[in-house]
């Protein structure tokens, strides 16, 4: 039987593909544990309606998805124009700012996403805040080269205050080390109101950073699960 929080997610990753896909689409596959579900979907859907669809990874957990549920694989070379991408969030606030790099792929992610006409959030009821900070309590993550990581940490707690954390591996000695070879810095960001896109595009300024977790008005809905199996459209 599926915990309550399963149900959740996956309630809001069956709706989101049956409302956003279509027959011939280029379709943008995120990462997290709420994508597997839309992936099973989007196989179920490609079974019983023979659609033809193309799915762009953004991770290499979801190019695993996407080759285990025999999808047809493509790549942003081949298909530099998707259609929609669906993805998971850490947190979205009310001005459609969202969190996200809590599995460490923002980096792709957000590459993918704005390639695509349409990106459609899927998360379970948690993720829905007023603010940011609100439910998710571990910052902001940040995609950096190995080298800057001391020098940027310092940087951001000088400029935005907060504590920085350089995301340790659980499962070996070490910092988590992304797809692209790179390093996660959390930013927990203190209380206070800010300007998320200004904040984003400081932080995409300092020399090293890669990507920010800051996902700036990118989304045109999101789709919220509960555990009765309701979905609450959020746009
Ligand atoms: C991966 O880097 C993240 O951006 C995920 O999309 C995000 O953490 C949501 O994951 P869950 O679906 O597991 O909550």
């Amino acid at each position: 039987t599926m915990s309550l929080l399963e149900s959740a997610k996956k309630a809001a990753a069956f709706r989101a593909v049956d409302e956003c896909v279509k027959d011939k689409d280029v379709v943008g596959v995120g990462s997290g544990s709420t994508v597997v579900y839309a992936v099973e979907r989007l196989a179920e859907r490609v079974q019983k309606e023979k659609l033809q669809l193309v799915c762009i990874p953004t991770s290499f957990q979801a190019r695993q998805l996407i080759v285990e549920n025999n999808l047809i694989l493509g790549d942003l070379d081949r298909y530099p124009q998707l259609d929609v991408a669906i993805d998971g969030a850490d947190e979205l606030d009310n001005k459609f700012t969202a969190i996200k790099g809590g599995g460490g792929c923002l980096t792709q992610e957000k590459i993918v996403a704005s390639c695509a006409k349409r990106f459609i959030i899927i998360a379970d009821y948690t993720k829905d805040s007023q603010t940011l900070g609100e439910q998710y309590k571990k910052g902001v993550p940040i995609e950096v080269i190995p080298l800057s990581y001391v020098p940027v940490m310092q940087r951001i707690q000088t400029r935005f205050g907060g504590k920085v954390q350089l995301r340790m591996a659980k499962s070996k000695a070490g910092p988590v080390v992304t797809d692209n070879g790179n390093f996660i810095l959390d930013w927990l960001f203190p209380e206070s109101k800010f300007d998320w896109d200004s904040v984003n595009t400081q932080l995409n300024l300092m020399p090293g950073v890669v990507e920010t977790g800051l996902f700036v008005n990118m989304a045109e809905k999101a789709y919220f699960g509960y555990s009765d199996g309701s979905v609450k459209e959020k746009a």
